[in-house]
């Protein structure tokens, strides 16, 4: 069965729902309007509460069948957590509760849940978190499991928000929709197997964003071997499939103001190359282009809710193989930005394709700063799990900027160090650089190799996001494989810091 989700808003009272949702926290009864639909159970809160050790913790929850008083199939008393006036809850800790929300109420509603979030607490932005936060975890990418005929129904399912302002947070959640869809296209894209999101097909799915307003352009083998990006290019030469440079405007602020450039990683399928890896797991290496995917994600959010800012998306995509056409260890290639590159490591492909992205961004873009986001280290994974990306950059500004917005959005960063020490690590016998260092400060020296690419006084990001993007644990908005990471991240990013 297919469950659309409608996400609707109403003031009080309740109309007819099957499944009420009420707030408790901190071991308190219902507040305010909730106390009132509760009262009308006449059932007696403190001995329910107490004797199965409801506290209003989140998580904890209060099932009534057939509640007295009320119309509805069933009652059910959420726990809120502490309520703290001095310290209001974060966006994202919001976009957690509708993810929780989601998870207690969607499976076994028939028809129509109805929330109560009449305090205070619950303003336009925050319900807005909520319902975001409820689509999120709803996202389920089950479009290749077999249907039995039968089973073919759609189930619609509306969840009504009784909030104080209707009309306002109906706006808020108007506005927060775009980033959502942006993300659950990120979420699309890599949980799509590799065998049908090819180099050609990723970029097809890219180019189809024309249709919201973006300026496309897709560059092929020809025209990438007259730019010189011989970088990006060895790593798709082993491959059957040709690769792809797609750049996506946004022209939505002053023309004349320099873009935001976002760079993303887009290896479609990592097999490693020569330097192939271990069958355990290899698969999921179909999630290698979680950089691009949120990349394009993000220019989908950023049309789609016409954005007042100018930016720039390039996304790299090409296929790590292993053939009679692979690049080899100990191959030297020429970067279109002059820079030599021994390659040691076949399977350090990610940074080859991201140091002529980067380049092509300066070159042709001249942007204000850029941000690249690539699954580029399994060693962030390591020092990092899955709660944080690393980050690494040359401006203290720009990092800041990107911190605030992870605490916002729950799409948190850690800051790693860079530094003359971790360069040398790079330089090699034979060229310029070379493209791996072996183990040590692994996720470190990959991102010294980026900084080589990066111009003297252009403010640069480089967000490892291999730890984030897939095979995340299930977290309160994401019951799936790939998380979609970022494109909260930089929607935020863009609109705090880049929007006139
Ligand atoms: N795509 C991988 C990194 C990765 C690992 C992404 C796990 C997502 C989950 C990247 O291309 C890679 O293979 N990196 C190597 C670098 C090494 C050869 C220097 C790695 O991390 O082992
Ligand atoms: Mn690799
Ligand atoms: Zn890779």
């Amino acid at each position: 069965m297919l469950q659309n989700l409608v996400i609707k808003t109403a003031p009080l009272p309740l109309g007819q729902a099957g499944l009420v949702v009420l707030y408790a926290s901190d071991g308190q009864p219902p507040a305010a309007a909730a106390a009132q639909i509760w009262a009308r159970t006449g059932l007696d809160f403190e001995r329910i509460a107490a004797s199965i050790g409801f506290k209003g913790k989140p998580g904890q929850a209060i099932d009534i069948a057939g509640p007295n008083g009320l119309d509805a199939k069933r009652l059910l008393v959420l726990g809120a957590g502490k309520a703290d006036p001095d310290k209001p809850l974060s966006g994202a800790a919001w976009a957690d509760r509708g993810g929780s929300l989601a998870a207690k109420t969607l499976g076994l509603a028939g028809g129509s849940v109805s929330v109560v979030l009449d305090g205070t607490e619950a303003t336009p932005a925050a319900v807005a978190e909520l319902a975001a936060g409820l689509r999120l975890r709803h996202y389920k990418f089950d479009k290749y499991k077999s249907r039995k005929k039968d089973d073919d129904t759609v189930e619609e399912i509306t969840v009504t928000l009784h909030v104080a302002d209707p009309a306002a947070a109906d706006a808020a959640i108007a506005a927060r929709q775009p980033a959502v869809e942006g993300q659950i296209l990120a979420r699309d894209l890599i949980n799509e197997p590799p065998n049908v999101l090819g180099t050609v097909e990723f970029a097809d799915r890219a180019a189809a964003l024309s249709g919201l307003g973006v300026e496309v352009e897709v560059l092929g083998q020809g025209e990438l071997e007259a730019l010189g990006m011989y970088s990006m290019l060895s790593v798709s030469q082993g491959s059957a499939r040709p690769p792809r440079l797609v750049v996506m405007r946004w022209n939505g602020g002053d023309p004349g103001t320099a873009p935001v450039a976002f760079v993303g990683k887009g290896v479609v399928f990592d097999s490693g190359g020569i330097s192939i890896k271990p069958a355990a797991g290899m698969e999921e290496m179909k999630g290698d282009m979680g950089g691009a995917a949120a990349v394009t994600g993000l220019m989908h959010a950023l049309a789609s809710r016409k954005a007042k800012a100018n930016v720039v998306g390039i996304i790299g995509i090409v296929e790590n193989m292993p053939s009679g056409t692979s690049m080899r260890p100990g191959d030297i290639v020429r970067a279109a930005s002059g820079v030599t590159i021994e390659i040691v490591n076949t399977d350090a492909e990610g940074r080859l394709v991201l140091a002529d992205a980067l380049w092509y961004a300066q070159e042709k873009h001249k942007p204000r700063a850029i941000v690249d986001l690539a699954t580029l280290t399994g060693a962030i994974g390591v020092a990092l799990g899955s709660d944080h990306a690393g980050l690494f950059s040359n401006s203290d500004e720009l990092a800041t900027k990107l911190v605030a917005a992870g605490l916002e959005t729950g799409e948190k960063l850690w800051r790693l160090p860079m530094g003359p020490a971790y360069d040398k690590l790079i330089e090699s016998r034979f060229a310029d650089i070379k493209n791996s260092a072996g183990r040590p400060a692994g996720s470190i020296t990959a991102a010294q190799f980026l900084a080589r690419f990066v111009t003297e006084g252009t403010a640069w990001a480089h967000l490892d996001i291999a730890g984030v993007a897939l095979n995340s644990p299930a977290s309160e908005t994401n019951a799936g494989w790939a998380s979609g990471f970022g494109v909260a991240l930089l929607d935020r990013f863009v609109r705090d810091g880049y929007e006139t």
